[in-house]
């Protein structure tokens, strides 16, 4: 290829956006640079998401935006990766038969040789059961925080979600790959890591199972603090509680989907847990944790929900007190056991009982963070935030907006002042 500028958008979760960050790893080691607006671009790499309609359509008009960026130069490389690159590769290329290359959430490292040469094959989204033990470069954009996969793809099936379709089977990275990793980001700089997989409650290497590597990421010097997406509620063992416990920079924040209240609904869903085990796990993180945040997420309007199921998943909000959700409208995605479902729920309900969840759970939020109003919260700083504001984050995971001048990368106390619905505030002690 001549020119050397890759231009990438992404879409959807944090698995999504560090995929694209060692995609651009693998760029900037064969010379590439990262340009903002595909106007400037020789690659255009869209990394898509799957998980609802709508991220879907964002990405569709996305790519109908660069249609004419190709005809004004055909040298111009266009790639679809991600979650609908795996799904649709053949309809993509029918729609948008510009589309160079599609190359599915397992096939990363292909990018190496597309960067070189010209490839006779368009589409990459074969199995890749290796996936775990290839090492690719990560260009990382945040300053303090990193993320690093631990587990890749999905065993669960929960009947809603396409991502066992789109990211395959379960993969653990070896523990010894996620040491390194971990110490080369704590010699950069990095305070805070995130541990990242589908559900890092099931990472197991030989002997090694998650709270195992959690105690052994925690002796790592020079990190300040420790957090892992996402936990299964059916996973959540004792045993984790206890080790989040006994390990002093893991932080105090899970988050736990929940998904729904009702019974009926979560058997529906195939998440293998009720109500009522669920409630007793927050129990067990609060009993052992005192000061733990706890958030999650719901789905309203999935296959079936009545209104007495849906106020079960109000009822469930106001008994458990979550500190934070996001709230989905179930969208019936294509090739899930849902989609085949009776009972479909109109759209005009599902906004109705969206927008129920949001407000109850406003109130909850607000509530909780007006707690902390007088308290001393240990905020890691990030840096600022639009109105020149210094920004951080409690261990809890809260935002702390403060006003004096500190350094980003430190831990400072800082006295909570005011509470506001999303963020607090705060004054350096
Ligand atoms: N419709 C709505 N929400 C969904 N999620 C996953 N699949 C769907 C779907 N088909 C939500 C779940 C999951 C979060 C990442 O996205 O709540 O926890
Ligand atoms: Fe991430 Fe799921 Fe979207 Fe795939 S479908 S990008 S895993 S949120």
């Amino acid at each position: 290829m001549q020119g050397r500028a890759v231009y990438i958008k992404t879409f959807g979760c944090q698995m999504n956006e560090h995929d694209s960050e060692r995609m651009l790893g693998i760029l900037e080691s064969k010379g590439f640079i990262e340009v903002d607006e595909p106007k400037h671009a020789d690659i255009i790499i869209f990394n898509t998401c799957a998980i609802r309609e709508k991220a879907e359509q964002k990405f569709m008009s996305s790519l109908g935006r660069v249609k004419y960026l190709k005809k004004k130069n055909p040298e111009l490389k266009i790639i679809i990766s991600g979650c609908i690159a795996q799904l649709q590769s053949e309809h993509l290329l029918n729609k948008a038969p510009y589309i160079n290359y599609i190359i599915g959430p397992d096939n990363l490292h292909i990018l190496a040789n597309i960067a070189e040469n010209e490839l006779p094959q368009k589409v990459f989204t074969h199995e890749n059961t290796d996936m775990a033990n290839i090492e690719l470069p990560a260009v990382r954009k945040t300053l303090v925080k990193a993320w690093v996969n631990i587990i890749y793809g999905c065993n669960n099936y929960c009947a809603y979600c396409i991502v066992p379709y789109t990211r395959g089977r379960e993969r653990s990275r070896p523990m010894e790959r996620i040491i390194e990793e971990v110490k080369a980001l704590v010699e950069q700089g990095y305070k805070e890591i995130t541990l990242l997989g589908q559900n890092v409650n099931s990472y197991k290497d030989k002997e090694v199972d998650f709270p195992a590597l959690l105690e052994e990421v925690n002796k790592i010097e020079g990190i300040e603090r420790i957090r892992f997406v996402t936990s299964h509620p059916k996973d959540l063992s004792q045993r984790l509680i206890k080790t989040m416990k006994d390990c002093n920079k893991v932080c105090e924040h899970i988050h736990l989907p929940l998904q729904a209240g009702s019974n009926k609904i979560l058997k529906l869903m195939n998440r293998k847990y009720t109500y009522e085990e669920y409630f007793e796990k927050v129990n067990l993180l609060r009993e052992s944790i005192p000061d733990i945040s706890i958030t999650s997420d719901i789905i309203v309007g999935f296959p079936q929900e009545t209104d007495k199921d849906f106020e079960k998943t109000l009822n469930a909000l106001i008994e458990i007190q979550f500190d934070g959700i996001f709230a989905f409208k179930f969208s019936m995605r294509p090739g899930t056991t849902a989609a085949n479902l009776d009972g479909h729920i109109s759209n005009d309900i599902k906004t109705k009982r969206l927008s129920t969840i949001l407000n109850i759970q406003d109130e909850i939020t607000e509530r909780k963070n007006k707690s902390l109003e007088g308290t001393i919260q240990e905020v890691l700083i990030e840096g600022k935030d639009e109105d020149g504001l210094i920004i951080g984050r409690t261990k809890t995971n809260k935002i702390v907006k403060i006003s004096s001048e500190l350094q980003r990368g430190k831990v400072f106390k800082v006295k909570i002042t005011k509470a506001n619905r999303h963020t607090l505030e705060g004054n350096v002690l």
